[in-house]
């Protein structure tokens, strides 16, 4: 042991917002293969507060537990064998996910293998928004629904954190994109490479899309049953990625009675895809929308602003400078 500490917002159980806690703790070691990350921001995800609350990952992890899987940093030192990463060089990652990361500290440590070099182009707070919303983004519309060009592709809650990663992807790879946003958001969601834009508000989107090949739903039956919604704009044989809350049996059915395909999805971390997805980025072809940022003190404020549910873009807590 180091016999080092260092600040980090930890919570002892499950709860409201109320829970996290700033403390001093002991700081991560790397071990061989690991990378010791000094923390300059942490991204912020709707699976934080759902596990804050004891829904999420929460059933993965121990108290006390520190939150947060996104981090951009430096590194700071690295394990016996690393040979891809050196102190001081500017990386980004969503590591260990489900497992816990601790990624509201000022340290992480994590496998050298599963960061990747921080976009160039990118300040710490803007690539911090980008892993684990990017991830599923990519991993969902790139990987499991290999989305291909002049494919239709509708995305609901097009403006979030996953939705604005998610049109850009699906443009880049060349599909006709219908996303479903408040009307506020329609330019901008144009801007990013939207061909049609529906006000979930005002419309129910399975009157106004149809002969769909692949749809990334990011809102759930959840809320206004949008997966079950979804199945109807599917052609035959079409694909519908649930995001938040996997497929229910009565999904499943659905599905199968409708005769369109549907399945589950767990982000996972994947070093190899941020770089590409860096280098969307540092080419121009994606652009990164952070709504706000919170120092890490203030992580609860962050949690109460994105469980109301309207970030245009990705929320972030500022660590070091
Ligand atoms: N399975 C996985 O691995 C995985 C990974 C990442 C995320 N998720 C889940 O996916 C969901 C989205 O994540 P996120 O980070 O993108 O969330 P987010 O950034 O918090 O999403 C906020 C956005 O949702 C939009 N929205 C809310 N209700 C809507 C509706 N009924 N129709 C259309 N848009 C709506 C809002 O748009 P307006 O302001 O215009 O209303 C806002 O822009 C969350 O449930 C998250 O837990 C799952």
């Amino acid at each position: 042991m180091s016999g080092h500490t260092m600040r980090a917002v930890t919570i002892g159980e499950f709860g409201g917002p109320e829970v996290l806690t700033v403390a001093e703790v002991a700081r991560p070691e790397p071990l061989p293969t690991e990378v010791l990350v000094r923390v300059h921001a942490a991204g912020v995800n709707p699976v934080d507060w759902k596990t804050r609350e004891g829904n999420g990952m929460a059933g993965l992890q121990t108290f006390p537990l520190i939150l947060g899987w996104d981090v951009s940093g430096v590194v700071e030192e690295v394990g016996f064998g690393v040979t891809t990463l050196a102190p001081g060089d500017e990386v980004y990652g969503m590591p260990w996910f489900p497992r816990a990361a601790n990624a509201y500290a000022e340290y992480v440590t994590a496998p050298a293998r599963q960061w990747a070099r921080k976009p160039a182009t990118l300040d710490h707070v803007h690539a911090a928004a980008v892993p684990l919303a990017a991830l599923t983004a990519w991993q969902t519309v790139a990987e499991t629904a290999d989305v291909q060009s002049g494919q239709r592709v509708l995305i609901t809650a097009a403006a979030g954190g996953v939705g604005h990663f998610a049109v850009q992807f699906a443009r880049h790879l060349g599909a006709q994109v219908i996303a479903t946003a408040g009307a506020a958001r329609h330019p901008w969601l144009k801007q990013l490479g939207a061909d049609e834009t529906i006000d979930y508000s005002s419309t129910r989107f399975e009157h106004a899309a149809d002969a769909v090949d692949v749809v990334i739903d990011l809102v759930g039956d959840a809320h206004d049953r949008t997966s079950t919604r979804s199945l109807e704009v599917l052609r035959p044989g079409g694909l519908l990625v649930a995001v938040p809350a996997g497929v229910s049996p009565e999904l499943a059915a659905a599905a199968r009675a409708a005769g369109v395909r549907v399945t589950p999805y767990l982000v996972e971390p994947d070093g190899t895809a941020l770089t590409t997805i860096a280098g969307l980025i540092d080419a121009g072809e994606v652009v990164v929308e952070v709504a706000e940022t919170f120092p890490l003190e203030q992580a609860g404020a962050a949690h109460t602003r994105g469980e109301a549910g309207r970030t245009r873009g990705k929320l972030v807590l500022t660590v070091a400078d």
